[in-house]
């Protein structure tokens, strides 16, 4: 059977997750969260998840965490993530996806696992140190979409190579059990914001853990952090070029571009097209303002659904359920075909 059939037999279904562990970044914004809201809607089914157990791959202090889980649902909802069209859930209330992990680490090989990079940069020298779970993470990863047979994964650049292992895996499994149980799922990563980087060192991702709170934009951050961030975003002295060419060697640069263009729902040559010749002095501020408009009523509403956890509580509560609904049967049959007695 070609890919393309054995594709659509599956129902075009979207899942993707965030962790929580730490604050958001205008990278996990416009990365992720503010393509979750375009795909809502009815070409797909879609499910949210806050990936609790892929945060305790590191350490994690319980209350924070909590914190942290309630955080990441308020930001999905705060941005436009409709709790009755789209599954909003925390993974952990779901046990399924800790028991196909189990099956998906018996698939997916030491060689592939040990080809992951983000591994790599996030152990650094201290490997030995890391705990099994950070290693084993890309294969909790596949079992969080393959548990919902998902067709489409909306991620950031970084977690392409994630979701080619997924691939892998649901392959392998699919190989030695003769079956088309898995589908061969879909990143998508697309538009200016797949890879949004820090503010003081243009080659390197904005994450929530970097060192400086300035290369960092939060979603939480106030008006006047914000501006005072973008005005002391590392740039050049050159002003801007009138073709997107003109930025090549001028990562810092680009990024401004590439961010402005996200939040303002047009493409980097548009944004290039309008800001032609222009200097930071003009760019920054209004790409400040730009930011400002758009996060400011995500922050607030955040803080306001901040106010009342039990609300939220209470909705991670009915997704799960209703995940639950989706992934029990998927992984009871996936039970079947390993030949374990039911
Ligand atoms: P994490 O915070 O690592 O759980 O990431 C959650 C999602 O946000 C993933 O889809 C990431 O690819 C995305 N993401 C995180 N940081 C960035 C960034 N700097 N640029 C684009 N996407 C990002
Ligand atoms: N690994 C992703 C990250 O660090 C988070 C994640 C976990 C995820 N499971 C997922 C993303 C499933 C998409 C689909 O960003």
């Amino acid at each position: 059977m070609t890919e393309a059939a054995s594709q659509s037999q599956f129902t075009p279904r979207v899942f993707s997750g965030i962790k929580p562990s730490g604050g958001l970044t205008l990278g996990n914004y416009l990365g992720a969260i503010k393509r979750f809201v375009e795909m809502q809607g009815p070409d797909f089914e879609t499910l949210y998840c806050v990936v609790d157990l892929h945060a305790i791959t590191v350490w994690q202090d319980p209350a924070e965490l909590r914190t942290a889980t309630r955080e990441v649902a308020a930001s999905y909802l705060a941005s436009g993530i409709d709790p009755e069209k789209s599954i909003l859930f925390n993974q952990s209330q779901v046990s399924q996806h800790a028991e196909l992990g189990w099956i998906f680490n018996c698939v997916a090989r030491v060689g592939w696992m040990n080809r992951m990079t983000q591994f790599k940069e996030k152990a650094g020298k201290n490997a030995e140190k890391q705990s099994l779970g950070l290693y084993a993470y890309p294969s909790l990863m596949a079992a969080d979409i393959l548990l919902y047979h998902a067709t489409h994964v909306p991620v950031g650049e970084d977690q392409k190579q994630h979701v080619e292992l997924t691939r892998d895996i649901a392959a392998k499994f699919n190989h030695d059990y003769k079956t088309e149980f898995f589908p061969l799922t879909t990143p998508v990563i697309e538009g200016p914001a797949m890879r949004v980087m820090n503010l003081r060192d243009g080659t390197k991702k904005m994450s929530k853990s970097g060192e400086s709170d300035m290369e960092r934009i939060n979603m939480l951050d106030d008006a006047d952090t914000i501006a005072k961030k973008f005005r002391k975003a590392r740039t050049d002295p050159e002003a801007l070029p009138d073709t997107l060419d003109g930025l090549k060697e001028r990562p810092e640069a680009r990024n401004l571009v590439d961010i402005y263009a996200a939040l303002s729902d047009q493409s980097p040559e548009a944004v290039i097209t309008e800001y032609a010749g222009a200097g930071w002095g003009q760019f920054k501020p209004a790409l400040a303002d730009l930011a400002v408009e758009k996060l400011a009523p995500i922050s607030s509403e955040m803080q306001r659904l901040l106010d009342d956890p039990a609300e939220i509580d209470r909705i991670l509560a009915r997704g799960s359920e209703r995940a639950r609904a989706i992934a029990a049967p998927i992984l009871e049959r996936t039970y079947e075909i390993v030949g374990l007695v039911r």
